[in-house]
């Protein structure tokens, strides 16, 4: 029973380094697989989801040798396994990349199905519409999905929906096909982007990722390679949103600013002043923040992951905001826990209605989410007083040493490993 400890209502000053994207690694290190060969991966964030990923390699055959906390050499000449054990599966929802990759490499893959989660239902049609279309056959049995093909070939797929899982998904599986597959109606998200430059620097032949259609043609074998990582856009966009709800001043470095444009303009719309540098950006409000409407889309569009966060910004501007969320079904359930800071939010469906408040009021919360738990954070950054964050594992899967990153722009955050005293009794 872990929690954070936050006396907010300080503005955040200083330097923030933002780490390597969590999910372009939870992609990159299944994909490794298919190397059959030495990586050796850099700018890795150190958060648990990725430690989860090192945890099933491993158990896969892999060998996995750690370099330093950024940086870990993979060695998946040996693997033989082509089953993810159902426990280390479930301990991370993307492990479906573990099925493109198996598939990909060995023609065949068990990995368990991904369990809907508190983001509202969470389906796989599209990836398994891609793995058919290239010849494989997949069948589900006690909660485990099985997917094999005696050969795959290359096949034009046009998805019905637009899926970064499903993309990446049919790049892994698709690489190493016969044949060309062409890719349409795909995600353009920056992590889809680097997942194809590590696998064309490992031998494959992948072309268009960033665009609307991504050729492959497949290539009989790759190789090892060594890579580093691009930067965290959400992780960075937290920061961004941190500094600007406590008034602060935060310089937020190693970042694509190109890739935080879709929070840039947002942001600035709402009257936070910020500066890009070539890797970096200067976050800094001085003015009071103005209310707006935003609609969560597919890359290039305002990016779900930033919903939360934005929401939370916006329960402190001037006027009525109207946050409509375009991906997920229920991504608005964290709003329950924030009316404990006296926020004014009404939620409908997929459409939120802030009107903004003059302050926000600490309080208890569990973290409901990994980008809900971060809202939370930088709502608690922004209340004059103590509040305290609860089931922070979900924060932990995702943010790389945020207690200690946020006390170097000045916070009061502390992490408490066992809370004393008495147990706050919530509705889950
Ligand atoms: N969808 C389908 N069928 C499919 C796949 C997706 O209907 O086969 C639907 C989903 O239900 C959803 C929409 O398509 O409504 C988009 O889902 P997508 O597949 O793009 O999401 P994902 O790949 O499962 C990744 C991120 C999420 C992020 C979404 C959208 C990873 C590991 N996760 O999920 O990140 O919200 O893309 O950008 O890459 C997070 O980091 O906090 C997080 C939840």
């Amino acid at each position: 029973m872990e929690k954070f400890v936050i006396r907010g209502g300080k503005p955040l000053m200083g330097e923030v380094t933002i780490s390597g994207a969590k999910n372009a690694a939870v992609a990159i290190l299944p994909a490794t697989i298919l190397a059959g060969g030495k990586c050796v991966l850099e700018n890795l964030p150190s958060i648990s989801d990725v430690g989860a990923c090192l945890d099933i390699l491993s158990a896969m055959g892999a060998q996995v040798r750690t370099i330093n906390k950024h940086t870990v050499e993979i060695d998946t000449t040996h693997i033989t396994k082509t089953m993810v054990p159902d426990e280390m599966s479930r301990q991370m929802r993307a492990s479906y990349y573990f099925i493109g990759a198996l598939l990909g490499r060995f023609g065949k893959a068990t990995v368990s199905m991904p369990g809907g989660c508190n983001l509202g239902p969470r389906p796989i049609d599209q990836h398994l519409k891609a793995f058919a279309a290239f010849g494989a056959k997949d069948s589900v049995d006690n909660g485990m999905i099985d997917v094999q093909a005696s050969e795959l070939h290359g096949e034009e797929v046009f998805f019905d929906t637009v899926s970064v899982g499903a993309t990446i998904n049919a790049m892994l599986a698709a690489v190493m096909a016969k044949g060309t597959t062409i890719l349409e109606n795909v995600a353009k998200e920056p992590h889809i982007v680097d997942v194809a430059n590590f696998l064309n620097t490992m031998g494959a032949d992948v072309r268009g990722a960033g665009t609307d259609v991504i050729k492959i043609r497949g290539v009989e074998k790759m190789h090892g390679c060594t890579y580093s990582i691009i930067p965290d856009q959400i992780e960075a966009g937290s920061y961004m949103v941190a500094a600007a709800v406590t008034g602060g001043n935060v310089l937020v470095k190693n970042v694509i600013p190109k890739h935080l444009e879709p929070i840039t303009s947002k942001m600035e719309k709402a009257g936070v002043t910020i500066e890009e540098f070539d890797d970096a950006v200067r976050v800094t409000r001085q003015g009071d923040l103005e209310a707006l409407n935003i609609k969560t889309m597919p890359h290039p569009g305002f990016p779900t992951d930033m919903q939360p966060l934005m929401t939370v910004m916006l329960a402190l501007a001037n006027g009525t905001s109207i946050v409509t969320e375009g991906i997920w079904e229920n991504r608005f359930r964290y709003v329950d826990e924030l009316s404990r800071m006296g926020v004014n939010i009404q939620v409908a469906g997929r459409v939120a209605v802030i009107e903004g408040v003059q302050e926000l009021l600490p309080a208890p919360m569990r973290a409901t989410d990994l980008r809900a738990g971060a809202a939370m954070v930088m709502a608690a950054l922004a209340a004059n007083g103590v509040s305290e964050i609860r089931e922070i594992d979900h924060i932990e899967r995702g943010y790389e040493d945020i207690v200690e990153k946020l006390k170097g722009l000045g916070a009061d955050i502390k992490r408490i490993e066992k809370p004393e005293g008495a147990v706050l009794k919530q509705a889950h």
